[in-house]
C-alpha cells in the first residue's frame, strides 16, 4: 500500500462539479482502497433519490440524513470517500471527518464548476437547486447558485481540508497522481 496512514478514510471534499466521484474512484484504484460515493450510499440506503428527499424533507431533513450517513461510513472500514459537497456545512460531520481521516479539497474555480455543471444540466442530469433566485435565465441562474454556495463554503472546505489540491486544467489522472505524491510523504 502506497498510503502509509491505511488505518484512516480519505474524505474527498469540494462543492458539486469538483470531481469528487471520478477522481475519487481512481484515487481508491491506486491505492488500492475501496471506494464510497456518500450519497449513493445515502441514497441506497433510504432506497430514494437525494432530489426526491429535497422535493419531500426539504434541505434540512436532506441534511439530517446526510450527518447520520456520515456516522456509519466512519465506522466502516478505510475507504476513499466522496463526500455530498455540502457535507461540510454540519460541525458535527467537520468533526466526524477530522477524528477517522484525512480530507482533501477539490479547489474548482468557479468558471469552471459552472461549465461542468451546466454542461451535466444540458445532459438533463437532476440536481436540486441549493438557493432560490429570481433569475430567470437558467445558466445566469446555475452562476449566481454556485458564487452565493462557494461564499459560504469556501471558508469551511479551507478549514477542513489536511490538502488543497487544485484541479483547474488537469486531468483526473494527473489529479490522482498529486494527491498520491502528497499521501505518499506523510508519515
Ligand atoms: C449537495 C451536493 C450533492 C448532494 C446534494 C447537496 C450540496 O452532492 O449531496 O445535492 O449541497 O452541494 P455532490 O457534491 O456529490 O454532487
Amino acid at each position: 500500500m502506497i498510503y502509509p496512514i491505511s488505518n484512516k478514510h480519505i474524505f474527498l471534499i469540494g462543492p458539486r462539479g469538483s470531481g469528487k466521484s471520478s477522481v475519487g474512484s481512481a484515487l481508491a484504484t491506486g491505492l488500492g482502497m475501496v471506494f464510497l460515493d456518500a450519497d449513493t450510499y445515502l441514497q441506497e440506503k433510504h432506497n430514494r433519490s437525494v432530489s426526491d428527499i429535497f422535493k419531500t424533507e426539504g434541505e434540512s431533513g436532506f441534511r439530517v440524513l446526510e450527518s447520520t450517513a456520515m456516522e456509519e461510513i466512519c465506522m466502516m472500514k478505510p475507504k476513499v470517500i466522496a463526500t455530498g459537497g455540502g457535507a461540510v456545512l454540519s460541525e458535527r460531520n467537520r468533526m466526524l471527518m477530522a477524528k477517522n481521516g484525512l480530507c482533501v479539497w477539490l479547489k474548482t474555480s468557479e468558471d469552471t464548476l459552472l461549465e461542468r455543471l451546466w454542461s451535466d444540466r444540458c445532459k438533463g442530469v437532476d440536481r436540486p437547486a441549493l438557493i432560490s433566485t429570481s433569475e430567470a435565465d437558467p445558466k445566469n441562474a446555475l452562476r449566481r447558485e454556485i458564487h452565493e454556495v462557494m461564499l459560504v463554503r469556501e471558508p469551511l472546505y479551507q478549514s477542513t481540508a489536511n490538502w488543497i489540491q487544485e484541479t483547474d486544467h488537469k486531468p483526473p489522472e494527473i489529479i490522482v497522481q498529486e494527491i498520491i505524491h502528497h499521501l505518499s510523504g506523510l508519515k
